[in-house]
């Protein structure tokens, strides 16, 4: 991966002071572009988030790289993976369950596209095990509270057919580029976001950055808070959500 000189996604969307809807459909869509090659290619990558998307060149915010591939891995048509591993917020109901393929990166993009238009992710909570039990049992995004009623209806449809729950039902990356308000041209029009939605999207990065350097997550033998809920490994989770993964590297 070639360097990127302009940091990272969140902080320049921050610096920039303001951005509008047609900019976060070009951020959604060059994503996607660069998620649906990797599946043509049999990849998937399994921690899409906006920390891990950085900037070639500081001044446009359109130049992404998606960074970070260490849980990326090869999955082959009809193959289910098993490792649970990424960052909770972003994770799907069906990783949880332990059997999913490469429509989680799908997925994962539909949650980065909530939290680029309402500043934080759907599902809220303080450790990982509740994060992921929002995911389960609620699973359908709230885009009915602010800044929802501000947002176009293109952008919330969007929203919701990456994040179908059900993955059999769920768009390909390469189908969701040619969703109405993510393709080029398409309808996504310069509304910009509210400035609450920047306030709450510098909470949010703050408290991420705060977690990258508090979080404990390591894999463990037995005993520990998690043991039991996924299997043969324990899940010993931090204070704040954070990336996970199973013990055990041969695990996919
Ligand atoms: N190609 C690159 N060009 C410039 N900086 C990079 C590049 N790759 C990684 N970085 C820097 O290193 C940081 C961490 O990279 P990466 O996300 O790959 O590792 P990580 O193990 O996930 O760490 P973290 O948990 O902090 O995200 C990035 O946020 C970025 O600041
Ligand atoms: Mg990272």
């Amino acid at each position: 991966m070639e360097l990127c000189e302009g940091g990272d996604l969140v902080q320049r969307i921050l610096d920039k002071g303001n951005y509008t809807e047609r900019d976060a459909a070009a951020i959604i869509r060059s994503v996607l572009q660069v998620v649906a090659y990797a599946h043509d290619m049999g990849v998937v990558h399994r921690d899409i988030k906006p920390d891990n998307i950085l900037l070639k060149v500081e001044s446009d915010v359109t130049s992404l790289q998606l960074a970070d591939w260490g849980f990326g891995t090869f999955v082959t048509p009809g193959e289910q993976l098993h490792r649970l591993c990424g960052t909770s917020y972003y994770m799907p109901p069906e990783m949880i369950d332990g059997k999913y393929d490469e429509r989680a990166d799908v997925w994962s993009c539909g949650v980065m596209l909530y939290v680029l238009l309402a500043g934080q992710p759907p599902f809220y909570a303080v450790c990982d095990d509740a994060v992921m039990r929002k995911v389960k049992n609620d699973g359908i995004p709230n885009l009915t509270c602010n800044p929802w009623p501000f947002i176009s209806d293109d952008a919330k449809e969007a929203v919701m057919r990456m994040m179908t729950y059900d993955p059999a039902h769920r768009p390909s990356a390469r189908e969701m580029l040619n969703h109405p308000w993510i393709r080029e041209d398409g309808v996504a029009y310069d509304n910009v976001i509210q400035p609450e939605v920047l306030q709450r999207l510098r909470g949010f990065a703050a408290m991420t950055e705060f977690r990258r350097h508090a979080s404990l997550v390591s894999a463990c033998g037995g005993g520990g808070e998690g043991e039991g809920h996924h299997g043969e490994a324990c899940l010993c989770v931090s204070a704040r959500p954070a990336r996970v993964a199973r013990a055990g590297t041969s695990c996919r």
